[in-house]
């Protein structure tokens, strides 16, 4: 029977020392549980990296880690210190990353970052040869494994390769910046189906994929010699059903049994039941635009001084590649933003920006979402923004409102929402203040649609259709050949 095999840099597990221990825990991220669906119909092998550099443990240690990943069908790609800082903080995160979000001021190109890249993407390749059978269907994820595909079917020509990027494919003219993208093109061209959150990023692939190879495209379909390749859009979703169900316990809990997170909360609506609460939750990112967000807020408390007092924005910045530049010379500005709107708005019994640098829990999360009446998700550029679903997905009472940024790839879904452009702070500070007093009925109205739209397509819907899409060219494919 054939299988499905994954692979992508970081596999759907953490690893954590228990009184020396590893242990595992499972990531809730939307991966792994769109993953996890199909899973249960080919069974397959997930192979990637266990977030550990691996000449930071002992033998013995690393032995134990791939004893317990083994039993969870996962294949463990080992990477050292050097492999981590040059590929991973190297070429992934400080080339492609920046480049792909358009931010090319960011953007390295060091020779040994690539050689790195190139080195890295081999391993995960030869490990994957090394479980996949003939006929077995692999399916490649995101940026860090771009050569991945080429280096699976120079070897296998006769498996089936998915990859879905799941960050923007910029536009030819940013693209053709990079030394190497003839490479990664050539890459990426190794897979059978290639997918992406939205038809612009599809456009943008296939019109590099024109330029600088000259391949003949008839729509979505790039032929090269024998070969047909197809680029599609297949938007990713969350598991609705698991923010909803959440929700609805919560809303079912008595106050008393609520966690500490929602009594503190409910204390803040008791001094004043007019008070508002906007959420802005992100990993703590460039792309993520959160200093634009925070001098918008700041700008809306200068020029609304009614709303002093009023109204509290919740940022959650979720730490995220601390040992980037870039990222740390974010968390400073963003910290100086922070303080900075605190001391010349805020005073004993109102601070205007709760600030959280940290992860959390998914059942607090989701009582942040339940809890603020708005939605503030401003990223200059983010491939798709899963954040922004979970926010509609845990509004059961269909109240809310979400400012959501033109440049993220959850717009497209999501025409009922107040849409930004993050670089226009005049225009979000005028958002902030449409959100706050918009009538309950026509909240109702917005968020019913939306729900509609993202509770139909979810996470195993997106996984099953790329499933679907990969059997489809694989037909394809063979008819070609049989003409
Ligand atoms: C984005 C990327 C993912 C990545 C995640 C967390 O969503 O598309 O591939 O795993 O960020 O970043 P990290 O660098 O911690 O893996």
């Amino acid at each position: 029977m054939k299988k499905l095999h994954i692979v992508s840099n970081r596999l759907p597990f953490s690893i954590s020392f228990d009184d020396g221990n590893p242990t595992l825990t499972p990531s809730v991220g939307g991966l792994a549980t769109g993953m996890n669906s199909v899973y249960k119909d080919f069974s397959g092998n997930w192979i990637g990296w266990p977030g550990v550099a691996s000449d930071s443990q002992s033998p013995a240690d690393l032995a134990r880690i791939d004893a317990l990943l083994e039993k969870e069908g996962c294949v463990s790609v080992h990477l050292s210190n050097h492999e981590v800082e040059e590929f991973y903080e190297g070429f992934c995160n400080n080339t492609i990353w920046p480049l792909f979000h358009y931010f090319a001021q960011y953007v390295d190109f060091h020779a040994e970052f690539w050689d790195a890249y190139v080195e890295v993407n081999q391993k995960f390749a030869d490990k994957t040869l090394e479980v996949i059978e003939d006929g077995d269907y692999v399916w490649v994820h995101d940026y860090q494994l771009m050569l991945v595909p080429e280096m699976i079917k120079s070897k296998k020509p006769n498996i089936t390769i998915g990859y879905f990027l799941h960050i923007p494919f910029p536009s030819y003219e940013v693209f053709r910046i990079l030394p190497w993208r003839d490479e990664l093109l050539k890459g990426l061209l190794g897979a059978d189906l290639i997918g992406f959150h939205t038809y612009d990023y599809e456009r943008h692939f296939l019109s590099s994929v024109r330029r600088l190879f000259g391949y003949e495209i008839t729509f979505n379909e790039i032929h090269i010699d024998d070969r047909i390749i197809l680029a599609d859009a297949f938007p990713m979703g969350i598991d609705y059903k698991k923010f909803d169900d959440a929700a609805i316990k919560i809303n079912q809990t008595p106050l008393k049994e609520r966690s500490e997170v929602h009594r503190e909360l409910e204390k803040y609506f008791l001094m004043d039941p007019d008070r508002k609460l906007v959420l802005s939750i992100d990993r703590l990112d460039y792309s993520k635009g959160i200093p634009n967000r925070l001098r918008a807020f700041g700008r809306f408390l200068e020029n609304h001084p009614e709303y002093r007092g009023k109204v509290t924005l919740i940022m959650l910045s979720v730490p995220s590649r601390n040992n980037v530049i870039h990222y740390q010379r974010l968390r400073s500005e963003v910290e100086e933003l922070v303080g900075s709107i605190n001391g010349l708005y805020g005073n004993i019994n109102y601070t205007p920006v709760w600030y959280f640098y940290r992860t959390m829990p998914f059942q607090n999360l989701v009582e942040l979402y339940s809890m603020c009446d708005v939605a503030l998700i401003t990223p200059v550029r983010d491939g798709m923004n899963l954040v922004a679903k979970e926010y509609v997905a845990s509004r059961i009472n269909q109240t809310g409102v979400m400012v959501i940024s033109e440049m993220a790839g959850v717009v497209k879904e999501m025409g009922e929402a107040i849409v930004i452009n993050p670089n226009d702070e005049n225009q979000m500070e005028k958002a902030i203040l449409q959100a706050l007093e918009m009538p309950l009925d026509e909240q109702k109205k917005r968020m019913a649609t939306m729900q509609k739209r993202i509770r139909r397509y979810d996470v195993f819907k997106w996984a099953k259709e790329f499933v679907g899409a990969l059997n489809r060219v694989n037909k394809i494919q063979k008819d070609f050949l049989a003409k």
